[in-house]
């Protein structure tokens, strides 16, 4: 990453003010954890060596960075006893060289571009250590930053210890702060526990570099990346603005969404130019559409994959492992898991598509079921190119049905149809005249209290 080596994330923190048993950092966000989401961005960056302090007991989480981002190294601090302390026992794992940027696990919303705004500040003026600021319209109870006449900072002061000159400033620590490398063994050398707490301040190295005559650098950002997360009202602010910075990021390459606030996106969610969103189409995680596709409104996708100019929805449900081929339509209440849809095939209306394979072309009727699961075991479908499927047919898996093959409307297939055959289960139909009327006849003088 050029100007940073190692890459610390803060996660000790057991983030009780979310009042649930999920520790914090595995709250998600479109999609993706909290910790998901700063790993993603510190792995960006390209560092020698990323690293992730967190508390005992936090298995779950463990895992999650173990998923993510398994080159990681997990250093457990246990007791937590400050953000200082925490930047201390991480300092085993860092590179030899190069800068240290520390980066809190609930702070999602911080860009690849900002962090490297902020290393390039502290290279360029060869700075011990630079800050990332920020100047919340609430700043509440964030740490501020005094900075100096000519520009240079000069102490990190808790909300506690500020005087009222300093809190009117407004100027905030995000926590988000880049090291030299060479100094970091001098500056977490000489914390102390911080007077009256039993914590040692990581903000502390701010006034240790005055002492030795290093400079100190700020840099300001949006108050919107600097975000922490804390209470479960924090989350959804915070997923709000993620929100609206990947639909405008979206509509900026091309993507076509007329109601774009009512989209709900994943932080993966792939989709290609001039693809149209309807209004309140929900993406979770694992989605590409492929340019030209429509969505139409109300569809829920996850883990599947809509090809150039497919039409899907509204009201449709692809879940993950389908794959819709190129100007395939899957329509309205269809839901399709595990399934593909060849080129040009259709499912219109009111159907499940469960472990399936549809061929180019095939016409699946309204109301047709797999039955992929007999209760113990999944089965597949596979239905061949050109295929007609009549309405209503239940394909009890697994069941193959061969190209340009029709299966009468309400059968029941539970064999093989071949290639060009037509199947048909269903009774021949009886047609009895008159016995509507009989029948109406003798219900009626039933009632009536009469002798059928
Ligand atoms: C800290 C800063 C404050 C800043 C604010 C921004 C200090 C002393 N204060 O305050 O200036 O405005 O963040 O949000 O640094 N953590 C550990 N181990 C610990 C303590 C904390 O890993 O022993 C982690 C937490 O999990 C969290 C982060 O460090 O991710 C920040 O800790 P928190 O207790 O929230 O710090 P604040 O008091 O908010
Ligand atoms: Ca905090």
């Amino acid at each position: 990453m050029g100007q940073s080596s190692s890459v610390v994330i803060l996660a000790a923190g057991r983030g009780t003010r979310m009042k649930n048993d999920r520790p914090k950092v595995l709250h998600e966000m479109a999609g993706r954890t909290l910790i998901g989401h700063v790993l993603a961005t510190a792995r960006a960056l390209g560092p020698e060596k990323l690293v992730v302090v967190l508390g005992r007991d936090m298995a779950p989480v463990a895992a999650e960075i173990g998923s993510r981002a398994p080159e990681s190294a997990i250093v457990v601090q246990d007791p937590p006893m400050g953000t200082g302390h925490a930047l201390q026992v991480a300092a085993p794992e860092l590179a030899d060289r190069g800068a240290v940027l520390v980066l809190y696990g609930d702070t999602p919303l911080l860009t690849e571009a900002t962090l490297r705004s902020l290393l390039e500040r502290r290279q360029v003026a060869d700075a011990a250590v630079a800050v990332l600021g920020m100047r919340p319209p609430d700043p509440g109870g964030y740490g501020r930053l005094r900075m100096g006449e000519a520009g240079e900072l000069l102490a990190i002061v808790e909300h506690k210890h500020c005087d009222p000159a300093l809190l009117a400033e407004g100027f905030c620590n995000s926590g988000v702060m880049a090291l030299a490398g060479e100094r970091v063994p001098a500056l977490l050398g000489e914390l102390e526990r911080h007077p009256g707490s039993e914590e040692y301040y990581l903000t502390d190295v701010v006034e240790i570099a005055q002492r030795h005559g290093w400079s100190c650098r700020a840099v300001e950002a949006s108050w919107i990346e600097g975000q922490g997360v804390n209470t479960q009202a924090q989350l959804a602010e915070v997923a709000a603005h993620f929100q609206s910075r990947r639909r405008a990021e979206l509509m900026a390459a091309g993507v076509i969404m007329e109601a774009p606030e009512t989209v709900f996106l994943a932080a993966d969610t792939v989709i290609g130019p001039g693809a149209v969103i309807e209004p309140f189409v929900v993406f979770g995680p694992g989605v590409r559409v492929a340019a030209e596709a429509v969505i139409h409104g109300h569809s829920h996708l996850a883990g599947a994959e809509v090809g150039p100019r497919a039409e899907i929805g509204p009201f449709a449900r692809l879940r993950p492992g389908t794959v819709i081929g190129e100007q395939a339509k899957l329509g309205n209440f269809v839901e399709a898991k595990n399934t593909t849809l060849g080129p040009g095939a259709k499912a219109g209306h009111l159907t499940y598509l469960g472990d399936c394979a549809v061929g180019a072309g095939a016409n699946i009727g309204a109301g047709t079921i797999t039955c992929n699961y007999d209760g113990f075991n999944k089965h597949r479908t596979v239905i061949g190119e050109g295929a007609f499927i009549g309405s209503n047919t239940a394909f009890v898996a697994p069941v193959t049905v061969g190209a340009d093959a029709i299966v009468g409307a309400g059968s029941v297939v539970t064999s093989d149809v071949p290639a060009e055959a037509l199947g048909l289960t269903r009774p021949p139909q009886r047609t009895l005249d008159g016995a509507a009327r009989r029948l109406r006849e003798r219900l009626s003088r039933q009632k009536s209290g009469g002798k059928g």
